[in-house]
C-alpha cells in the first residue's frame, strides 16, 4: 500500500507547469490550438534550451579546441562539459567513449563503415524486422562491400520480435547484431537485454539504436553491456543536427576514422597521417558546437523532470489514447505489444493515412502519416502506411480527446 502510494507520487507531473516551458505549445495552427503528437519524429524545445542557443551565439560563439583566446576556451569548456553530461546520462565509463555526431543516423554510419575492414565474405549480420531504414540501409551497404549476409529477426502481428527465431539465427558466423531499443513505427520495446546477452555468447558485437527509447528511458550502457548505443538530441528536447555514438573503448579503437579532416589527426605530412585518440578520431571538422552545448542543457532539463515520472505519465497517456481511439468503429491499431511506449499507429479501414493526416492538421493536430521510414513493417501488414500519434510528457488527455474528435470528423468526411 505504501509502495503503491510512493509510486503514484513519483509519477505525478505538473503537466500544466511543464507546458509553460515550451513556447511553441501556445501557438495556433489553422486557427486551432496546436496539439503536437509528432514527438517520435522530433520533440519540442523548452525555453532553457532556446536560451542556451541564444546565449552561445550572443556571448561566446567561437571554434573549439583551436584557439587560445577567451571565447574559444569558453566554447571548448562548454562543449566538453556537454560531453560529460552525455557520458553521465548514459552512464558510460569514460567521456572519450562518447562521440558527438550529427544524429543517430550518422552514428550508425560510423560503425557500419568502420566494420568494412573487420568483416569477411560469409560473415553474418542480424537486424530486426522492426528497424527504421537508418538501421537497415547502412548494413546492406556494408554487406555489399564485404560479402557479409544480412539476416532478419521476424516479427508477429502484435509487432514483437520472434525471439525463438533469433536463437536459431545466431551462430559462430554472426559478427554483428543490430536492433532498435524501441520501434519508431509501432512503439514496441524490444528485449534488448536478452538480445545483447545472447549475441555476446556467440562473440558478436551489438549496436542498439536508442533514437526512440531515449525520450522515455534513461539507458545505462554499462549495465546493458552494449557495444554501441546511438541516439539523437532532437528527440530529447534538444536541437536537430546533434547526436551521440556511445562505443566501448576497445571497439572504438578498432574502428577506423569515418571522415578525414581537421581535429581528427595527430600528425599530418604528405607521406603519412596519424590519427588523434578518442573521441576526436571520429569528430572531423567543426562540429555543431552550439547544438552540443544545447544537448547538454536538454539532458539537464529532462533529468530535472525525471525519467521515471516521464515514463509513468506517458504510459497513462498511451492507455487513455488506446482506449479512446479503439472506440472508433473500424479503427485498427498496429503494434499491440504489452511492452510498448506512447506511440499509437493506426488506420481507419481503407482510408489513406495521408487523407486523415491532412484533415486532422486543419484542426490543429500534428501527427505523422506514411511508412515512418520503416517500409518492411508496412509490407508485413500489407498497408501503405499508418497515422501515428506519439505522445510526450508535455501532452495531456484533453489533447487526446481533440485527436479522437478530429479522427472521427475525418472518418465522417472520408467515408
Ligand atoms: N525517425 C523519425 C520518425 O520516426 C523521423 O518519425
Amino acid at each position: 500500500m505504501v509502495l503503491l502510494f510512493l509510486y503514484k507520487e513519483i509519477n505525478m507531473l505538473d503537466v500544466q507547469k511543464i507546458r509553460e516551458d515550451f513556447p511553441i505549445l501556445k501557438r495556433k495552427v489553422h486557427g486551432n490550438p496546436l496539439v503536437y503528437f509528432d514527438n517520435a519524429a522530433t520533440s519540442q524545445t523548452p525555453q532553457v534550451v532556446i536560451d542556451a542557443i541564444v546565449d552561445y551565439y550572443s556571448n561566446y560563439n567561437a571554434n573549439i579546441h583551436r584557439g587560445v583566446h577567451t571565447l574559444s576556451q569558453e566554447a571548448t569548456d562548454a562543449y566538453e562539459l556537454a560531453r560529460k553530461k552525455v557520458q553521465q546520462h548514459f552512464n558510460a565509463a569514460n567521456s572519450h567513449e562518447i562521440i558527438l555526431t550529427t544524429g543517430a543516423t550518422h552514428s550508425i554510419n560510423i560503425v557500419a563503415t568502420g566494420f568494412a575492414n573487420l568483416l569477411s565474405q560469409g560473415d553474418e549480420i542480424i537486424v530486426s524486422a522492426l528497424e527504421h531504414h537508418s538501421n537497415i540501409v547502412p548494413w546492406q551497404m556494408l554487406c555489399e562491400k564485404t560479402g557479409a549476409i544480412l539476416k532478419v529477426i521476424p516479427m508477429n502481428q502484435e509487432g514483437e520480435l520472434l525471439m525463438e527465431v533469433y536463437d536459431q539465427l545466431l551462430s559462430d558466423k554472426t559478427k554483428l547484431v543490430f536492433t532498435n531499443h524501441i520501434s519508431n513505427a509501432l512503439g514496441t520495446v524490444n528485449p534488448i537485454e536478452e538480445i545483447i546477452e545472447k549475441a555476446h555468447k556467440t562473440g558478436a558485437a551489438v549496436l542498439i539504436d536508442g533514437a526512440q527509447s531515449c525520450p522515455h528511458i534513461k539507458p545505462d550502457v554499462q549495465a546493458l553491456d552494449v557495444d554501441f548505443y546511438v541516439a539523437s538530441a532532437h528527440k530529447l528536447c534538444g536541437p536537430t543536427g546533434v547526436g551521440v555514438l556511445y562505443g566501448k573503448e576497445d571497439w572504438l579503437n578498432k574502428l577506423p576514422p569515418y571522415q578525414g579532416g581537421g581535429e581528427m589527426i595527430d600528425q599530418v605530412t604528405f607521406e603519412k597521417t596519424t590519427y588523434a585518440g578518442l573521441p576526436h578520431k571520429f569528430e572531423a571538422g567543426t562540429p555543431n558546437i552550439c547544438g552540443g552545448i544545447a544537448f547538454g542543457v536538454a539532458l539537464d532539463y529532462m533529468n530535472s523532470i525525471g525519467f521515471d515520472s516521464i515514463a509513468g505519465y506517458e504510459q497513462e497517456l498511451l492507455n487513455y489514447g488506446t482506449e479512446k481511439l479503439l472506440a472508433i468503429d473500424g479503427l485498427r491499431i498496429y503494434g499491440t505489444s504489452k511492452n510498448k511506449t506512447s506511440v499509437i499507429s493506426f488506420n481507419l479501414g481503407d482510408i489513406h493515412p495521408y487523407d486523415v493526416g491532412s484533415i486532422v492538421d486543419k484542426l490543429g493536430v500534428a501527427v505523422r502519416t506514411g511508412h515512418h521510414c520503416a517500409q518492411p513493417i508496412m509490407d508485413f501488414y500489407k498497408i501503405p502506411g499508418t497515422i501515428r500519434a506519439s505522445f510526450s510528457f508535455y501532452n495531456t488527455k484533453e489533447e487526446i480527446d481533440i485527436l479522437v474528435a478530429s479522427v472521427k470528423k475525418a472518418k465522417m468526411m472520408l467515408s
